[in-house]
């Protein structure tokens, strides 16, 4: 169970500062499998570790006929507005993470932008106080989407197929339609009253008055249309032309405040990918706007000096060093990090090896230290950071990482009148009120407040990890060895982080490495949350002993990932047990 699959009734200011706990508990009667079953599938040539296996097939066929890590990667994510609805989308915006083969590693950044009407109090009364459910459950939730014009710059760029080729699964799977499986149906069942609201919504996903069962069709020929006008005229007709003129008729009548200048104005960006070293593994990840890979890599700087393989797999000694560091990280990202196009984020003194140091002065090996101690706002060294994830890898070592998302669960609930696709309500991760938290329960301050064109700040990590120097497939030089991300709002961080830490550290296999029980730490609640049935009751009480505030929760997460085996050839695929993803490979 993801977090994208929240229950109703979620956003009340009261239900929101504590709904953290509250979708954590709600996932906790799912069965969970945390040993590995079975080991992650393995191919020679190429790989696809997707959340969902129609999207899956397709994205393995375009690696068959030829076409490279990118082809595959975009076509997937058409895919996936069809078959995975909550999370996958053309209404949403992401992270797309490339490496290619000479070595060149790039984010196209997809992330939503608030539209120019957006001001940073937009979701307060005039007491000052948020209203309840407007950021995520209104068209005023809904941030201009990124998706259609990024998936096209990264296809024109890096791709070798045109554009109507990596559309046409999605137009076959919206107009002929496919079968509702159980998760999907799950899906929907549990976002029922807020998707009820919409008539559009209930035109495609509901039979009568109930959303549609496993087994029933779903066919989407809004949807179907929406894809063919683009793949006819191109991403213009998403951003200029027809298609914008209805979402903005459709806005206006919805309160909402996308303009057609907001559509057209939207760009995505391309940026290099942030870099740190771990254990002589580089790191490659997202850069601001999203905090994930600089969260991530200040927390594996933290981390390196320890041997963390001898304090022992989920021990209580090894949870209080990796929470001791998640902790600083998370309260570094609730004070800096913002889009990096409207405030300064100091990445490159974040990410520094020194500046871990002097966040881990605090650190005590025994005591957890208060979040205030933690921070945020720890000097800085000035020397010399519901959604979806596919991992891709081709024969010739290209590599994509990308995660995506519509913020919750279908997004805002609503269905885009004539269109098909579900809107994002992605405002919601703008910090609408400094220290007031949002769906994930994250708290920010000025560096994430709404402004016009602004980026939310995203805690998605679409990661690659390279082999040491000299260990890879290339020679001397370094060459992909595990792609790995997932959704869970502000869980992405940790879980890509745990994953990572199973493989370098503990050598797991790639399938127990990703099904293994997590926890997080997020600095604010001051607490860590730990997979319900994933840990032992000793390891629990000690961690209370040692100062720490302890919470059980429900499964988070949908890992997929690939690992490089350049000394046996084989490369491995393993999708989270959590989810009802796939990998395949050839
Ligand atoms: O960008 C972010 O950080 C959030 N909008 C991600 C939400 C998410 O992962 C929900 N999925 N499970």
């Amino acid at each position: 169970m993801m977090f994208h699959r929240a229950p109703d009734g979620i956003p009340t200011t009261v239900a929101r500062r504590s709904l953290l706990p509250i979708l954590l508990l709600a996932c906790a009667a799912v069965p969970t499998a945390h040993a590995a079953t079975r080991p992650a599938e393995r191919a020679r040539h190429a790989m696809v570790a997707g959340p969902e296996p129609l999207a899956v097939a397709e994205g393995l066929a375009v690696l068959r006929e030829g076409g490279n890590a990118i082809d595959a990667a975009v076509t997937i994510s058409f895919a996936l507005a069809v078959t995975q609805p909550e999370a996958g989308n053309i209404g949403g915006g992401g992270y797309m993470l490339i490496r290619t083969a000479d070595g060149a590693a790039n984010v196209v950044d997809y992330r939503e932008v608030a539209p120019a009407a957006a001001t940073a109090d937009m979701y307060l009364d005039e007491r000052g106080v948020p209203r309840p459910g407007e950021s995520l459950d209104t068209y005023k939730a809904v941030a201009v989407p990124g998706s259609v014009a990024g998936l096209a710059m990264a296809l024109e760029r890096y791709g070798t197929i045109p554009l109507p080729r990596a559309l046409e699964p999605a137009i076959r799977l919206a107009r002929g339609g496919f079968v509702v499986d159980r998760r999907l149906a799950e899906a929907l069942e549990s976002s029922s009253r807020r998707l009820a609201r919409y008539p559009a919504t209930r035109a495609v996903f509901f039979d009568g008055a109930r959303p549609l069962r496993e087994g029933a069709r779903l066919v989407q020929p809004d949807l179907a249309a929406t894809l063919e006008t683009v793949a006819r005229a191109g991403p213009d007709a998403f951003y200029r032309e027809d298609l914008a003129a209805t979402l903005e008729n459709d806005m206006r009548n919805h309160h909402g405040l996308i303009t057609r200048q907001d559509l057209a104005g939207y760009r995505p960006v391309i940026r290099p990918a942030i870099r740190g070293t771990y254990r002589a593994h580089t790191i490659l990840s997202v850069p601001p706007s999203s905090s994930g890979g600089v969260a991530l890599i200040q927390i594996l700087n933290m981390l390196e000096p320890f041997d963390l393989a001898s304090l022992g797999h989920n021990s209580s000694a090894y949870i209080h060093h990796v929470a001791e560091a998640m902790k600083r990280a998370f309260a570094d990202r609730a004070r800096w990090l913002g889009d990096p196009e409207f405030v300064d984020v100091p990445v490159d003194s974040m990410i520094s090896p020194p500046y871990a140091g002097v966040l881990m002065r605090s650190f005590h090996p025994h005591r957890a230290t208060s979040a205030a101690a933690a921070g945020p706002g720890n000097p800085l060294v000035q020397e010399s950071d519901s959604t979806t994830h596919y991992s891709v890898i081709d024969s010739s070592g290209n590599v994509v990482s990308n995660t995506t998302t519509l913020n919750a669960s279908f997004g805002c609930g609503a269905v885009a009148t004539g269109l098909g696709y579900f809107l994002n309500n992605e405002m919601d991760d703008f910090s609408s009120k400094p220290d007031t938290p949002n769906l994930y329960g994250l708290v920010g301050g000025a560096a994430n407040s709404i402004a016009p064109r602004k980026r939310m700040l995203s805690s998605m990590t679409p990661t690659i990890v390279l082999s040491r120097s000299g260990e890879g497939t290339g020679g001397n030089a370094s060459s992909p060895y595990l792609v790995v991300g997932t959704p869970g709002g502000a869980t992405i961080i940790t879980s890509v982080l745990q994953t990572i830490l199973n493989v370098l550290d503990f050598g797991m296999e790639l399938q127990a490495a990703v099904n293994a029980p997590h926890f997080h730490h997020q600095w604010s609640p001051d607490r860590i949350v730990l997979e319900r049935g994933g840990f032992a009751r000793d390891v629990l009480d000690a961690l209370s002993t040692r100062g720490h505030e302890i919470q059980e929760g429900g499964e988070r997460g949908d890992l997929q990932a690939i690992l490089v085996d350049a000394e046996s050839g084989w490369i491995h695929g393993a999708s989270d047990a959590r989810g009802g993803g796939q990998s395949r490979g050839y």
